[in-house]
């Protein structure tokens, strides 16, 4: 790491109001992240995802590449509405029947567009798992956690009632809800929102997955346990040795616990580069934007924040050129005329734009 790559910009990044409350005393430094342990784990290329809407069609997701390193934790990052979820599922095989996929994405060496349910199945949980923003909804409010650990587990694994009892218990203990055996025959209900996020986890790593995807995972939740969870989910990668797509609105969540950062607008890859690199070097306006708008202690109080002026692309009627040119502060003519393919112009800095911000730190 060069010493600008450690400056001021991220430092602004981690020093949001938000952020500060979140993560003091609780985040982990980047360097003290691991060393992606080289070989990619998951290949994703031009993937494409259209929904038919009323007689329109929805471009989704339009041509996303990324590849996600063993052992490394990728944060995608975005707006509402960018394709960041879209694009999870896609690669989970979890979208309706509605949705149109095409692309490539390759893990462990099989590709997933494409499988039939029960050939998903079978990545599913074991290779790949997923945790959402909101347990309420994804827990069964009737079921005890106890049998629904249990019933995530024996539909992966060949264990008898007892082995997969036991397992429950570990993994419970695994993401620290205290007194498991106390709580095993809870409901949900009787859970607080944070431990019931500890059981969503439990249970998706019932399977230890290769891939861990945590949608908005935290975002429910209040600063302090959302940092206790964040804090959570490292650990575990640490022990299991997974890697993680983290997906977020949170440019704080990013810079404080992710390697490499992916920037996406209007279903597409606009910048990516290991986070330090992203955080001192932005080049792409709408990143830039992004990080303007992270609210920041030293603003006077009732001050308003930054916001991202316009609204985001009607993704039934994409421009041919610049997706973000309506929107951005160094629009040119050619922006409306032709589409910026995303190219790695730094090492492992690829960046999607015909007029960059200039690189302040240089
Ligand atoms: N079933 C569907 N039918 C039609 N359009 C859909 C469907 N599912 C998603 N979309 C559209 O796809 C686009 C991308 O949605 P997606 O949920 O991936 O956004 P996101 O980046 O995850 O946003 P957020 O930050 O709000 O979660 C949105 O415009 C959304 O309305
Ligand atoms: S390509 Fe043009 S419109 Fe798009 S982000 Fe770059 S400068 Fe802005
Ligand atoms: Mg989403």
């Amino acid at each position: 790491m060069t010493a600008a790559e450690s400056g001021p910009a991220r430092e602004d990044a981690l020093h949001g109001a938000e952020t500060e409350a979140r993560h003091s005393g609780s985040a982990r430094k980047l360097s003290e992240h691991p060393v992606p342990g080289g070989g990619v784990l998951l290949e994703v290329s031009d993937l494409r995802v259209t929904f038919a809407l009323r007689g329109r069609t929805v471009h989704a997701v339009n041509g996303v590449s990324m590849s996600v390193s063993h052992g490394e934790t990728l944060a995608v990052i975005g707006e509402s509405g960018s394709g960041k979820t879209v694009t999870s599922r896609a690669i989970m095989g979890l979208l309706s029947p509605a949705a149109r996929v095409s692309g490539s994405a390759v893990l462990l060496g099989s590709e997933l567009i494409g499988l039939t349910e029960a050939q998903m199945r079978r990545h599913r949980g074991r290779d790949i798992a997923m945790i959402f923003q909101d347990p309420a909804s994804s827990l069964n409010p009737t079921m005890r956690i106890g049998k629904q650990i249990t019933e995530a587990i024996r539909m992966h694994l060949p264990l008898d009632h007892s082995e997969a009892r036991a397992r429950a218990l570990e993994l419970l203990d695994l993401v620290q809800v205290p007194s498991p055996r106390a709580r095993f025959d809870d409901y949900p209900h009787q859970f607080s929102g944070g431990m019931r996020q500890r059981v969503m986890i439990a249970i998706a790593l019932a399977c230890s997955p290769r891939l861990l995807v945590a949608d908005e995972a935290t975002t429910a939740l209040d600063v302090t346990t959302q940092a206790q969870i964040m804090d959570l989910l490292m650990d575990l990668q640490d022990e299991l040795g997974m890697s993680m797509i983290m997906i977020s609105h949170d440019m704080g969540l990013a810079a404080t616990y992710a390697d490499r950062v992916l920037v996406m607008y209007a279903g597409r890859v606009v910048e990516q580069a290991p986070t330090e690199r992203l955080f001192a070097h932005v080049r792409m306006p709408y990143t830039k934007v992004l990080l303007d708008a992270v609210p920041r202690l030293e603003r006077a109080p009732h001050s308003l924040f930054a916001t991202i002026g316009g609204r985001p692309p009607d993704l039934t009627a994409l421009p041919v050129g610049c997706s973000f040119a309506p929107r951005c502060p160094r629009v040119e003519d050619l922006c409306h005329a032709e589409r910026p393919p995303l190219t790695e112009h730094e090492s492992r800095h690829h960046w999607a734009c015909f007029s960059p911000c200039p690189d302040e730190r240089r």
